[in-house]
């Protein structure tokens, strides 16, 4: 069963053909056309965290689609009620695919384990592959192309820099980290990214001016990720001079691009002038993860209108 724990769950033309599909659901909606590809079909989501991108555009795209949605809180027990065997068995007769915002990595990966309905991975401590998605179809849009291109995300390497780690060596983008010692990705992460795709061009640094110096797109995240408060003082002070602001981006290339997966605490890891200025993308970028995971849900569920439908 197709699950997307991570983005090592698909191949490289996988996610060509998601790209493609999300970039052709995106113009057929700018013409006003919402093909009614998920026609009856139910999604639910299971939030653990707080959401608003990664859940209401997954509700809004499922609409758009045709389909519905379930936004399941705490009252219905997942992990306390019933065991999540039960739980998942008895869900998966009900809807057609899961999305999970949870806590732990592990969580998500033991609720795909029983195979009772395709899981797609909201967040985890671990991974985000929903929104490298959403960020590899904006650069693409910003550039035309992704091979060759150069991310460099700045910042913690937590969640987000992971999947956006492993989408850039699915695509032949170079990827760079620039975050102090302590917080770089974990080694067993880059093993795995490295054993999948052996030519794929990943670097850490810890000079932030450095690394966005040939950027064609540069990324931040929070320095401190949800569930991670306990240690803000600390990350607060290790952070201090990773901040994308006017003084860093006027070291990057003029054509380079800035994005933010969002929430962002403006003034902290990025200035107000960054995220509203010319060279910023952040919020058509939140706008795509609707695009992007209309495009993900199409090929999951839908295989066959793809088929037909979305060019080579
Ligand atoms: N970027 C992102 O996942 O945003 P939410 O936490 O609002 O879903
Ligand atoms: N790294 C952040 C991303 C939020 C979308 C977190 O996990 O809180």
């Amino acid at each position: 069963m197709q699950h997307l724990e991570t983005l090592f769950d698909i191949t490289r033309e996988d996610l060509q053909r998601v790209l493609a599909t999300s970039a052709e659901l995106k113009r057929r909606l700018a013409r006003g056309e919402r093909p009614a590809v998920l026609e009856h079909r139910v999604l639910a989501l299971l939030f653990e965290k707080p959401s608003l991108r990664t859940r209401v555009s997954f509700e809004a795209g499922v609409a758009q689609l045709g389909g519905n949605s379930l936004f399941l809180g705490q009252d219905v027990g997942w992990g306390s009620r019933e065991s999540v065997a039960d739980f998942v068995r008895v869900l998966g007769q009900y809807v057609d695919a899961i999305v999970c915002r949870a806590k732990s990595h592990e969580a998500v990966r033991r609720l795909a384990s029983y195979d009772a309905v395709p899981v797609i991975n909201g967040l985890t401590d671990l991974s985000h592959p929903c929104q490298a998605i959403a960020d590899v179809l904006t650069i693409r849009e910003a550039f035309g192309d992704l091979a060759g291109r150069k991310l460099v995300f700045v910042g913690d390497g937590n969640n987000v820099a992971r999947s956006l780690m492993l989408a850039s060596a699915m695509l032949d983008m170079s990827f760079t980290l620039a975050c102090p010692d302590g917080y770089e990705i974990d080694q067993a992460w880059c093993d795995r990214v490295r054993e999948a795709y052996p030519k794929a061009d990943l670097r850490r640094l810890r000079d932030p001016n450095e690394a966005v110096a040939d950027a064609d797109a540069i990324y931040t995240d929070v320095w401190t990720s949800m569930g991670q408060e306990a240690e803000q003082a600390e990350r607060k002070e290790a952070f201090a001079d990773y901040r994308v602001d006017e003084k860093l981006m006027k070291l990057a290339p003029k054509h380079a691009r800035v994005l933010h997966c969002l929430p962002a605490i403006r003034g902290q890891e990025i200035t107000d002038g960054v995220i509203d200025g010319p060279q910023s993308d952040i919020i058509s970028q939140a706008g795509n993860r609707m695009h992007a995971q209309k495009g993900l849900l199409v090929w999951m569920l839908a295989r066959d209108w793809v088929d037909q439908n979305v060019p080579e």
